[in-house]
């Protein structure tokens, strides 16, 4: 099965919000993205708003002709934003006001029924549900229990130690999930040097990547950094 790549463009905001103005614009970021062959855009609506702000997530959804896999906290304020935006899929993550990057997954297990109605609310209004958790066999199947269709693995611990470990971590994981049914996705702090084995699990069948395809782009261009990025991810699914 063909390998998605979703383009992460929070940190065009971040760079955009440097200056309080309009430049760089994460809107036409995502259109480059389409246009070097991305499958979609990811962006994080954090509760205070350090990077993407309510108007770039309303622009990503009217302008942008990619689905759009709206990153959020499972918080009250984020479910009226998703219930009225009606974004293709909705990631929901962790989220600690005083961290640099989502530093860990969903702990599913602890939130299990209050994730249920939760994630029933965003699939009977259309968008598809991805839980961004560990690469860990109780969280997924706590996963499968709240009803969601889709979990993202996290693949931070094996970005700073892509360790053989780490790695068959991730690929027991996505057998797991596959195997109860689930639709796996994985992303965070993949690279040139660290994507290749993670596209090569053949049940994994979306990447999210952000902030190495941003900060390369400052160098070579958007354009170039997703087509490089495409091309090892396609060889190493060969
Ligand atoms: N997927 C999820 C759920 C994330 O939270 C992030 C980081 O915001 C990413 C993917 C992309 O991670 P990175 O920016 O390290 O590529």
């Amino acid at each position: 099965m063909k390998l998605r790549l979703g383009i992460n463009i929070d940190h065009v905001a971040t760079l955009r919000n440097a200056r309080g103005g309009d430049n760089p614009s994460p809107i036409r970021a995502a259109l480059i993205a389409r246009e070097a062959g991305a499958d979609g855009i990811t962006a994080h609506l954090r509760e205070d708003r350090r990077h993407i702000k309510d108007h770039d997530i309303e622009q990503l959804k009217n302008e942008v002709p990619l689905p759009l896999n709206l990153e959020m906290a499972a918080t009250g304020e984020m479910l009226n934003i998703a219930l009225r935006i009606k974004p293709h899929a909705v990631c929901l993550v962790p989220e600690k006001r005083a961290e640099l990057t989502t530093e860990g997954g969903l702990n599913v297990l602890a939130i299990e029924k209050d994730l249920t109605p939760y994630i029933k609310k965003l699939q009977d209004n259309g968008s598809r549900v991805s839980l961004f958790i560990d690469p860990d066999i109780a969280q997924i199947n706590a996963a499968k229990n709240t009803g969601a269709k889709v979990v993202e693995l996290h693949t931070g611990t094996y970005a700073h130690n892509p360790s053989e470990d780490n790695c068959g971590l991730i690929k027991k994981a996505a057998k797991h999930a596959a195997d109860l049914g689930l639709e796996v996705h994985a992303g965070h702090g993949l690279n040139y040097k660290n994507v290749a084995a993670i596209a090569a699990i053949p049940e994994i069948v979306e990447l999210n990547i952000g902030h190495f395809l941003i900060g390369e782009a400052v160098f070579v261009g958007l354009k170039e950094v997703i087509a490089q990025m495409r091309k090892i991810m396609d060889n190493s699914r060969k």
